[in-house]
């Protein structure tokens, strides 16, 4: 083991503690919980849409967005899902006349200033994470965090503490990594924990698809005149196109693929960091930048995990790429493969005939996060995901690191020297250059 932060293994991790008398979040058992929503896009209003599935006992409260045209489609759609689902308490769970709505630069701290919010889902994009997890936990909120956790290793640092302060004061915290809570990956991977293919040999891991993902919505948002006016360069048309761009997202090894380096570090039981980490990758020559950003197109990563052990990680977003989704690990007596989709989570032997494969139906795991992290606040428990996912974005982003830079390092190198620090000094609707497209032998590892 190479760090201290190191978390113990499990399934889910961080249950079971009692909390202390905390802030404003000090909801118990049947109360209607508090919710605010800060980002209020597609995966926000996606999770708001999971709480409510998983819970009506829960009231939305107040929406954040930077952008006011964000607001309204959103609460459109939450009280549709609450009225078509659950017609009797659609006016409990929400009511647009009541609800309030912040939008700016200042929109976080007027949410997080209403006290009677109990719980925040924070589903901004990756850059802004970390800023809005130090507010949230400096004005006692419980929440649930989109992933990836941040975008640089400063942001890292920041996190890994913030989770120590959340424990400390009694605060819970659920990120949004669903193959955790999908039944499927969780009967393989205890299976895998307890031996079934033996010893661990090697990982691969791949998120490969066939479309550059900001390629659509900066499409979309042309053709709707939201980006009128507006050049690469103008910090607005970067964070509306924040697929695209490495400062906004991490890139795509951090924002998307983070998802599958996580299912390997569960199954190794989240107490293993790299020794050595080395990346390439590139970006396709017909992807012009920066009108569709500088993030690279591709990544390879080759994670040393120390005792003979490599995690191969792979991602790609090029059009017509073949689609692959999903994780294996090869053991000196069988084989795990997982995937969301279908039946792919099972164990086989060497020559693939099928050792186990759950069956029965699986709740939806987008659902199970929110309800666990619901029934843990009702319950008086803490529960702190936290730091398993800063660890797996941190392998995401020294992958990043190396596949920018063309050079191997040593994981711990990065943890205890690199400055890298991705964020601009000033965040507002001002000009912020695009460097150009990272070349590897020219970018610089700090
Ligand atoms: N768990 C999953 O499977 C999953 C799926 C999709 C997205 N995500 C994650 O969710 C996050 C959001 O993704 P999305 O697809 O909803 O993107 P989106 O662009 O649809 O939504 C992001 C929202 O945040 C708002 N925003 C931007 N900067 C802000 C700021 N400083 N303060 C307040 N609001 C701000 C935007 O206006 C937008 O409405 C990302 O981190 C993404 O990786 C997770």
């Amino acid at each position: 083991m190479q760090r201290r932060d190191f978390i113990k293994a499990g399934a889910i991790v961080g249950a079971g503690a009692v909390m202390p008398g905390c802030l404003s979040a000090s909801v118990k058992g049947k109360d209607r919980i508090k919710v605010g929503l800060i980002g209020c896009g597609g995966r926000g209003t996606g999770a708001s849409i999971n709480m409510l599935n998983a819970d009506q006992n829960i009231e939305f409260v107040a929406f954040a967005d930077l952008f006011e045209d964000k607001i309204g489609p959103s609460i459109s759609k939450i009280e549709a899902e609450a009225k078509k689902k659950f017609p009797n308490q659609a006016k409990n769970i929400i009511d647009p006349s009541k609800v309030q709505r912040f939008s700016g630069f200042n929109c976080v701290d007027q949410l997080l200033s209403m006290k009677e919010i109990d719980v925040v889902i924070e589903a901004t994009p990756p850059v802004f994470r970390t800023p809005h997890y130090k507010k949230i936990v400096a004005a006692g909120k419980h929440a649930f965090l989109e992933k990836p956790a941040c975008i640089d290793i400063t942001q890292a640092r920041q996190m890994l503490a913030l989770a120590d302060e959340a424990n400390a004061k009694g605060l819970s915290v659920v990120c949004g990594t669903q193959r955790r809570y999908h039944r499927g990956y969780q009967e393989v991977i205890k299976r895998v924990q307890d031996g079934a293919i033996g010893e661990l040999l090697s990982a691969q891991c791949y998120w490969n698809s066939s479309g550059y993902v900001g390629h659509g919505q900066h499409d979309a948002m042309e053709k709707r005149g939201i980006l009128k006016g507006l050049q690469p360069d103008d910090m607005e048309y970067q964070i509306r196109n924040w697929f695209s761009f490495i400062w906004t997202s991490g890139d795509h090894i951090v924002e998307q693929h983070v998802h599958n380096i996580d299912v390997i570090m569960w199954a190794l039981g989240d107490n293993r960091m790299p020794v050595d980490v080395r990346g390439m990758g590139g970006r396709s020559t017909d992807l012009p930048t920066p009108l569709y950003g500088d993030r690279f197109s591709h990544f390879a990563v080759d994670f040393d995990m120390g005792e003979g052990l490599r995690i191969a990680s792979y991602c790609q977003q090029d059009p017509k790429a073949s689609d692959e989704v999903g994780e294996r690990i090869v053991g000196s007596k069988g084989i795990m493969t997982t995937a969301l989709w279908g039946s792919a989570c099972k164990i086989t032997d060497h020559k693939g005939k099928v050792i186990y494969m759950p069956t029965g139906k699986m709740a939806q795991c987008m659902e199970m996060e929110h309800k666990f992290l619901l029934d843990a606040i009702r319950e008086g428990r803490k529960v702190n995901t936290l730091k398993t996912l800063v660890n797996s974005t941190l392998l995401a982003i020294a992958g990043r690191m190396s596949a920018f830079s063309g050079k191997k390092f040593k994981f711990e190198w990065m943890m205890r020297k690199s400055k890298e620090d991705l964020v601009p000094k000033q965040i507002a609707f001002v000009k912020n250059p695009v460097a150009g497209v990272p070349v590897p032998g020219k970018y610089k590892l700090v």
